[in-house]
């Protein structure tokens, strides 16, 4: 009786640790795990475009951890090598009078335009370009691709002017008329009488709820109408930050072309002088709000590198002169409801790996969630 006893308050011990864990680590999650894709078809393994291309240098510690995401959510991903760039790039690269920029933003710049290369160096009629710290949540596949594309098929297939008699041939993410996509930001803010003509609200269940968003992202939210478990599609007016954007083979030679180097008057990152065509010089750029990726809270390596650390050291916590989001809570990641790349779900034993594959990559259960459900059930 009294072993038996022992046992049984071990047993509910070591249930109740992990438990508590979760229940600490992911408190603010959705409370129910969302049911897999409504009847979508998923997004095949590039999400629809000719592919993922990551920018990541060999030795960038946050690789792994992308990589890992990707086959949690069966993504198909590829980082094209980076070279180990030089003084002598670095300075070609700089404005040679006013230059802005700080290495680890210069670096950063120097990877998209090396992806962006690779891209046009394949026969490839689309790419979408992440950088190698973002997170997406595990229903980007099942069902997140297919309703922001289905979102831009419907948007871009209305016609903008009458005698467009020739319809471009469209693609999953439409008619190519896009220049960018901005799948990934920190932000495309503005009021609500500044909405673009072209936009188009939908539902997506696995958006977090309004209060679980930042609260800027959520302010800007209500302000144009848009409730909890919406996003929406809608020409860019002040897209921050380059997390993830669809590109075409057009808008990979135009940004090649004209972003080639920092340019002469100076500028301080790669996402500037992008949001700068988006926004004063009329490139056809689109946003999903809120973002389908965002970055990991982990320490910039931007700003590691201009604090003259090494890679993978602790950074500064924000690097956002600009006004990008910072960061407001602890657990998981900006505007992401169940982040592939939350710790809980790492592991490098290989049969794991399968098994969370099939449970939260391919049916979207949030194990995490799952853990909070089985804590309610304790007296
Ligand atoms: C995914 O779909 C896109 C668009 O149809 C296509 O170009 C691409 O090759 C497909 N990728 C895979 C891995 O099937
Ligand atoms: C992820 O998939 C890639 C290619 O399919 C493979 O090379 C890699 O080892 C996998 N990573 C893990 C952590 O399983
Ligand atoms: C549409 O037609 C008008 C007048 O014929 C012409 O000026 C304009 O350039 C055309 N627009 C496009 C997109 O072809």
């Amino acid at each position: 009786m009294d072993t038996q006893l022992r046992r049984l308050i071990l047993l509910l011990a070591l249930c109740l640790i992990p438990t508590l864990y979760f229940f600490f680590n992911a408190s603010w999650r959705l409370p129910v795990p969302l049911k897999p894709s409504h009847g979508l078809v998923p997004a095949n393994a590039t999400l629809g475009f000719g592919a993922v291309l990551a920018v990541s240098h060999a030795t960038s510690p946050r690789r792994k951890d992308l990589i890992f995401a990707a086959n949690l959510t069966g993504i198909e991903l590829t980082i094209p090598d980076q070279p180990k760039w030089t003084a002598e790039d670095l300075d070609a690269f700089r404005s040679p009078e006013k230059s802005r920029i700080k290495k680890g933003s210069a670096l950063a710049w120097m990877g998209h335009l090396n992806a962006l290369t690779w891209f046009l160096s394949t026969d490839l009629e689309t790419a979408l370009i992440l950088e190698d710290d973002v997170d997406w949540d595990i229903h980007l596949r099942s069902t997140q691709v297919p309703l922001a594309a289905a979102a831009m098929r419907q948007l871009l297939s209305t016609p903008s002017s009458p005698n467009t008699t020739i319809p471009l041939p469209s693609t999953y993410w439409g008619p190519l008329t896009w220049e960018l996509l901005y799948l990934g930001h920190c932000g495309d803010f503005f009021p609500s009488t500044q909405l673009p003509p072209s936009h188009l609200p939908y539902a997506d269940l696995s958006t977090p709820p309004l209060a679980r968003l930042h609260t800027k992202t959520a302010a800007f939210l209500r302000q144009l109408g848009i409730t909890s478990h919406m996003r929406i599609a809608h020409r860019s007016r002040w897209p921050l930050c380059t997390f993830g954007y669809g590109v075409t083979r057009a808008s990979a030679a135009r940004i090649l072309a004209e972003f080639s180097t920092e340019g002469e008057g100076g500028c301080q990152a790669f996402d500037v002088r992008v949001l700068e065509a988006c926004r004063d010089k009329q490139w056809a750029c689109y946003t999903i709000n809120p973002e389908l990726f965002h970055h990991i809270s982990a320490p910039s390596e931007i700003a590691n590198v201009d604090q003259g650390k090494e890679a993978g050291g602790d950074g500064a916590k924000g690097i956002d002169e600009q006004g990008r989001l910072k960061k407001q809570s602890l657990k998981g990641t900006t505007n992401i409801a169940c982040g592939a790349r939350q710790r809980a779900f790492y592991t490098e034993d290989g049969s794991t790996l399968e098994w969370l594959k099939g449970v939260v990559g391919g049916k979207g259960v949030c194990l995490v969630d799952m853990m909070e459900e089985d804590m309610s059930r304790w007296p």
